[in-house]
């Protein structure tokens, strides 16, 4: 019996490559560069299954160029690339890759906040360039960040494990999201349920957790920039259309905020000019990217595309109707 076809945007990590070239006729897009649209449109034309990145539209156009579709497996917990409402009309299930990346990008969001309070790429630019005469009292000061106010703008999974990891440095812990916390995880995180202005007003640390939604975009703009204080720092690793980088930039330039780290940006790989500044750390969208999590994540990408074949419902399917309704 012929293998169900499957295109992979990557090449993934061995294991899960491995998996998916034992289950499916497999292939796997392995240049350097992310597949130009005319080429990833032919490629997908006649595969059953589909791994893709975030940096993948997932859309009407690319649906229906690939009649046989069945999954699309994303290898991201964000999905905000695919149009769910789309795959379910063409009756193609969608999947994410939920859980796995949690502290990962907890980690990063704290290794970004550490950075930028302590100043850490100005030190380490500086010890580089061969200008350091010796120790000085006042030679790159930063910002303490123990004792101090976090301010987390969504406490789901990530924002919970950004809050867990405060409590090592005697943070005051407070929070808004649309939904509030049981009690029992406040309770454990120490953190505390206040408005969402408040959050802006009284940080000293504004972290943001929440997915880009039409709610969500713009979420940090002019007014919410100039409600933060003037020491006050912003941390963003969830997507980058969630702040207004005009605004951001504005803010900058006024001090209106200490500083900003940014992991991620409203147009990616493009970063404006205006965030090259010594008071805002710059990463290339890398807050999941350790070995472990991101070969984790293609796995479970890999779990979710096998499931349709084998008459299951895949594991993180994100519009169960596309799964229900397809006929077999
Ligand atoms: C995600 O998973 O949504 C991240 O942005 C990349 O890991």
């Amino acid at each position: 019996m012929s293998k169900p076809k499957l295109l992979a945007t990557h090449a993934l990590f061995e294991a899960p490559q491995q998996k998916l070239a034992e289950f499916f006729d497999a292939e796997f897009w392995t240049a350097p560069e992310r597949p130009p649209r005319a080429e990833l449109l032919h490629r997908v034309a006649d595969k059953d299954a589909l791994i893709c990145l975030l940096t993948e539209k997932i859309d009407d156009e690319l649906l229906a160029a690939a009649p046989n579709l069945r999954i699309v497996a994303n290898v991201a917990v964000g999905f905000d690339n695919i149009d769910l409402e789309a795959c379910t009309r063409h009756h193609v299930a969608a999947s994410n890759t939920p859980g796995v990346l949690d502290e990962t990008t907890a980690d990063f969001a704290w290794t970004l906040l550490l950075a930028v309070a302590r100043r850490l790429i100005e030190g380490d630019t500086f010890a580089r360039s061969g200008k350091w005469t010796g120790w000085n009292l006042d030679q790159l000061c930063g910002a303490d960040v123990w004792g101090k106010t976090l301010g987390i703008l969504g406490l789901g999974r990530i924002g919970q494990a950004v809050a867990r990891r405060a409590q090592g440095f005697g943070m005051h812990v407070i929070y808004n999201d649309a939904k509030r916390a049981p009690v029992e995880i406040e309770q454990r995180l120490n953190a505390e349920y206040v408005s969402h202005d408040a959050v802006l007003s009284q940080a000293d640390f504004l972290t943001l957790h929440v997915p880009l939604l039409p709610e969500t975009r713009g979420l940090i703009g002019t007014i919410e920039l100039a409600q933060m204080k003037q020491t006050a720092f912003l941390i963003n690793t969830s997507r980058g259309p969630v702040v207004n980088e005009a605004a951001l930039i504005h803010a900058l330039e006024k001090n209106l905020i200490a500083g900003a780290a940014l992991d991620v940006y409203e147009h990616e790989p493009q970063i404006p000019d205006g965030l090259r500044r010594p008071n805002v750390v710059l990463a290339p969208h890398l807050a999941s990217a350790s070995v472990e999590t991101r070969t984790k994540m293609a796995m479970i990408a890999a779990e979710n595309a096998i499931a349709p074949f084998e008459g299951r419902r895949p594991p993180n399917i994100l519009n169960p109707a596309a799964f229900e309704g397809r006929k077999s």
